[in-house]
């Protein structure tokens, strides 16, 4: 597993978060990160195709995408050297260590061909991610750089829970937050305006009434 240079005190708070939590991170998030096996199925990988998860955390993803895309390649960075060593077990305990690659790295800035000794993926996804990471737009960029012609980037986070109840959203907020996770309100405004920028398509879509939002930008081949 490779490194660069990292943001000492954001490294060092996700290592707090998840230090004990990756242990029972699967069994718990699968009732609230919602939307991610949409996500998965989505990504349409093309055969041979590489793809590239930014804050991979435990590997769960990437462990149900090589499942399903038994001929693809995928690469994982994370900030948190705590939630890589989880993944790093997940992904030799599924004997995939052959087609999945690691990395500590800042999703903000980081340089793919120094941690994977390749540049040009096919799919890059982030998957509750962008909530948790200071200067997130910086991550939408950087994805969307890292993509070869053609490519296309998959996000999925927490929406902003438009069609629910606004006690729950209220209690939600609160519970996120003792986590450092911030529902990002202009996460479709930001993939839109990057999506013009590059000449991209775009698509949208809200689920469970807001509770998470789902965008994918296609880029021109
Ligand atoms: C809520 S977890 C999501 C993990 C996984 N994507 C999933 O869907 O289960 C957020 C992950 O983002 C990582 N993270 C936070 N800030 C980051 C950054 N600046 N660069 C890379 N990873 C980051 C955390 O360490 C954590 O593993």
């Amino acid at each position: 597993m490779s490194t660069t240079e990292l943001p000492a005190s954001h490294a060092e708070l996700m290592d707090g978060v998840y230090r004990w939590q990756r242990h029972i991170y699967d069994l718990t998030r699968k009732y609230y990160l919602l939307g991610r096996d949409r996500l998965i199925d989505g990504l349409d990988v093309p055969v041979g195709g590489t793809v590239l998860e930014l804050g991979c955390g435990t590997g769960r993803n990437i462990v149900l995408a090589a499942r399903r895309y038994p001929d693809a390649r995928f690469f994982g960075l994370d900030i948190s050297a705590e939630m890589l060593e989880t993944a790093s077990t997940a992904i030799a305990r599924e004997g995939l260590v052959d087609r999945v690659t690691l990395a500590q790295g800042d999703a903000t800035a980081f340089d793919a061909k120094a941690l994977f000794g390749r540049v040009g993926f096919d799919r890059v996804f982030v998957s509750y991610s962008l909530s948790m990471i200071p200067g997130w737009e910086k991550t939408v960029s950087a994805a969307l750089a890292a993509l070869s012609p053609g490519g296309s980037l998959h996000v999925v986070d927490f929406g902003q829970q438009e069609g629910l109840p606004r006690w729950f959203r209220t209690l939600l907020r609160g519970w996120l937050r003792k986590f450092h996770v911030a529902p990002r309100s202009t996460l479709r405004e930001v993939l839109e305006s990057e999506s013009r920028r590059t000449a991209a398509s775009f698509r949208f879509r809200t689920l469970y009434r807001g509770y998470a939002w789902l965008g994918v930008v296609a880029l021109p081949r």
